[in-house]
Parts: C-alpha cells; sequence; structure tokens
C-alpha cells in the first residue's frame, strides 16, 4: 500500500545530549534545547531529554533504555561524533543498531560540507535499533540546525516505514 503523504506521522521522539560539561551542570545544554524546540515546532512530541557523560558505555545504555523501554520514534544525540578523545557517540551508536541507515549521516555530510570543511569530521552514524531510528547529530547549536534542516522531511516517512504503517513509497 502506498503511503498517503497528506496524513500526520506521531512523530515521539528523545534528545539525549553527549557532554562531559552539561552532565555535570557546568555547560547549559543549547543543542539539546534547539533539538527540542525545532522538533516540537515541527508538530513532534518530546518525550524524553536526557544528558550523558562522553562515556561509551553509559552512552550505550541510555539509547538502549530509549529504543527497547520507552520505544520512542526517533532518538536524536548531540555532540561527541568529531575527533577528539572523549568522542565516542558513533562507537556506542554502531554497538546499538540493527540496522545501518547511511544516507542519513551522508547526506548530512554533503549539506554540511557546503557550510564548513569541517563537517568532513563528524563521524555520525545513524541507524536502526528495534523500531527506533538513532540520528547522531553534531554539537553545536548551529551545526544542529543546519543538519535537522536537511533530515527533518525524510524523518516522518521513516517513522512510518518503521512503524509498518506503510510497506512502500509513494515518491
Ligand atoms: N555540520 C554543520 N552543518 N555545521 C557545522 O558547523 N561543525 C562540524 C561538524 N559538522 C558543523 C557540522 C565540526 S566543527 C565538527 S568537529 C564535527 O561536526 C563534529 O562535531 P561534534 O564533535 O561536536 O559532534
Amino acid at each position: 500500500m502506498a503511503h498517503d503523504h497528506t496524513k500526520p506521522v506521531n512523530v515521539r521522539f528523545a534528545v539525549l545530549t553527549a557532554s562531559d560539561r552539561s552532565s555535570l551542570g557546568e555547560r547549559e545544554d543549547i543543542s539539546g534545547a534547539e533539538i527540542g524546540r525545532i522538533g516540537g515546532e515541527n508538530g513532534w512530541e518530546l518525550v524524553s531529554h536526557t544528558i550523558v557523560a562522553d562515556d561509551k558505555e553509559m552512552l550505550k545504555k541510555e539509547m538502549i533504555r530509549l529504543c527497547d523501554i520507552v520505544q520512542v520514534n526517533v532518538v536524536l544525540t548531540t555532540g561527541g561524533t568529531g575527533l577528539a578523545p572523549r568522542d565516542f557517540t558513533p562507537d556506542a551508536t554502531v554497538e546499538v543498531i540493527e540496522k545501518n541507515v547511511p544516507g542519513i549521516a551522508e547526506a548530512m555530510r554533503l549539506e554540511s560540507l557546503k557550510k564548513t570543511p569541517y563537517a568532513m569530521l563528524s563521524r555520525a552514524i545513524c541507524g536502526v535499533r528495534g523500531k527506533t531510528l538513532i540520528v547522531n547529530l553534531p554539537g553545536s547549536p548551529k551545526a544542529v540546525r543546519e543538519c535537522l534542516d536537511v533530515i527533518l522531511p525524510a524523518i516522518p516517512h521513516a517513522v512510518a516505514l518503521l512503524g509498518d504503517e506503510v510497506s512502500d513509497c509513494a515518491r
């Protein structure tokens, strides 16, 4: 059955901020708040917003909780995608996903490269665990806005596909 693109898709989403300093309350989580705001503007329901230290095991544990227990449709992470010694978000993500969805990360890098050559330094991974899509966004508020601009149009259809509401693409 073709997906009725006029029908709104309910998107329940979680924000997961990876930041040592924000997890200690030493830095305001501006990027996480920005993701929540943009999702809300799009009519999505913010179900959870957690801040976790840049620790691979802690990040994995929180991703698994959001996918398996809270069962959100989408987890949007921010931070920790670069090359710094404490950047572990993609490494945690790759260990919890069951299917890689490389096109989302490719699209973000492609468009972001038009804004800054540093975009090629993001190791962002996107993929599916159960019925949840996990997307790694970079850490800065500006990067978050730019990357969300790129991927937002595809997210409701991804959610519809994961929820068995649709089995093919009408376009
Ligand atoms: N993507 C966009 N659209 N705009 C940006 O300003 N900054 C980049 C990149 N992606 C950026 C971007 C920078 S400076 C880095 S180092 C990498 O993402 C990794 O960022 P992170 O470690 O904060 O996740």
